[in-house]
């Protein structure tokens, strides 16, 4: 730890000048996560706790659309992101202008949209969801037919879970994406007794390999009941990183996948974002109330 030791003390500093919290998602690497967070958790938490907050500046360590998130909860706060590169492949994969033509298509059919989205997209849709209740948001709409975008395996995977028909949109995690069923068998082969916890933006061939799947806080509070001493996360490398310094007398097996956007925030670029105050995002008027709503609603549900 002594080589982050500088980057700490200076970020520490930083957030008590300027009133500042820092949010870290479950996939920052350990000294983020660990180390100058405020508040850790994710995609469900960082959107719930992100509203509120006592504080002038926010800086999100995490990607885009979790910047934007932050931003619709508290439009009246400096919201930071270190790196204007953290994207995500599934928000990239659609527009507004793609959910109009799918509303277009298929009139009346609510639009459910996962929060790895933009704030556009957002604004065009009825209710969000996270991979935490999604399941849940889609049975609290009482419909036998949504539309579900843009993570086709999720919205796979709580097609089955939930019978409700789903009309998707082919965007993919470029993380989740990469796992097969079959690499899940040979890690099963070669640790006995292991257990395997998959994320749902994994493709529904590999959940169904899992013996449990859920958010990266699901699969959190999993690993903290104790009742495995062998895991394995299918999921961000960072997450299994993060848990291990948390349960060293577990026993994590490693194979995982990079997202190379949350991997650009590092504590030096969160340092210089405090210190600059870049950068910042904005939403326009325009699609902050409509954003904001589809957020409030699946808050609410
Ligand atoms: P959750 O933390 O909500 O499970 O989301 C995972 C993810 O890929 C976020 O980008
Ligand atoms: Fe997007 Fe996947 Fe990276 Fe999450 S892990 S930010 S879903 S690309």
């Amino acid at each position: 730890w002594e080589m982050f030791a500088d980057d700490i003390a200076a970020i520490l500093d930083l957030k008590r000048r300027h009133r500042a919290v820092i949010l870290a998602h479950n996939y920052q690497t350990p000294e983020i996560f660990h180390c100058v967070a405020d508040i850790r958790g994710d995609s469900l938490a960082l959107a719930r706790d992100a509203q509120g907050l006592d504080a002038d500046v926010i800086v999100m360590a995490g990607v885009h659309f979790m910047a934007e998130t932050a931003k619709m909860m508290n439009p009246d706060k400096t919201v930071l992101i270190p790196s204007l590169q953290a994207g995500c492949s599934l928000a990239d994969s659609i527009t507004a202008a793609d959910v109009r033509a799918l509303k277009r298509a298929h009139p009346g059919v609510p639009v459910v949209t996962y929060v790895n989205s933009t704030a556009d997209v957002k604004a065009e849709s009825d209710i969000c969801c996270t991979s935490a209740n999604a399941r849940h948001i889609v049975e609290s709409l009482g419909v036998p037919r949504v539309i579900m975008i843009p993570d086709e395996f999720l919205a796979q995977n709580v097609q089955r879970d939930t019978g409700v028909e789903i009309i998707t949109w082919a965007g993919h995690c470029e993380v989740h994406e990469r796992f097969t069923p079959q690499e899940i068998r040979d890690w099963r082969r070669d640790n006995p007794g292991v257990a395997v916890l998959a994320h749902p933006e994994c493709p529904p061939g590999v959940v169904a390999e899992a013996d449990f799947s859920g958010s990266t806080a699901a699969m959190s509070d999993f690993v903290a009941r104790g009742a495995h001493d062998r895991v394995l996360l299918v999921t961000e490398c960072s997450m299994s990183d993060n848990l291990a310094a948390a349960h060293p007398a577990i026993d994590f097996v490693r194979p995982c996948n990079l997202c190379p956007h949350m991997k650009r925030i590092t504590l030096p670029a969160i340092r210089h974002a405090l210190e600059s105050l870049t950068h910042e995002v904005t939403i326009p008027d325009h699609l902050l109330a409509g954003g904001r709503r589809a957020v409030e609603r699946m808050l609410a549900a």
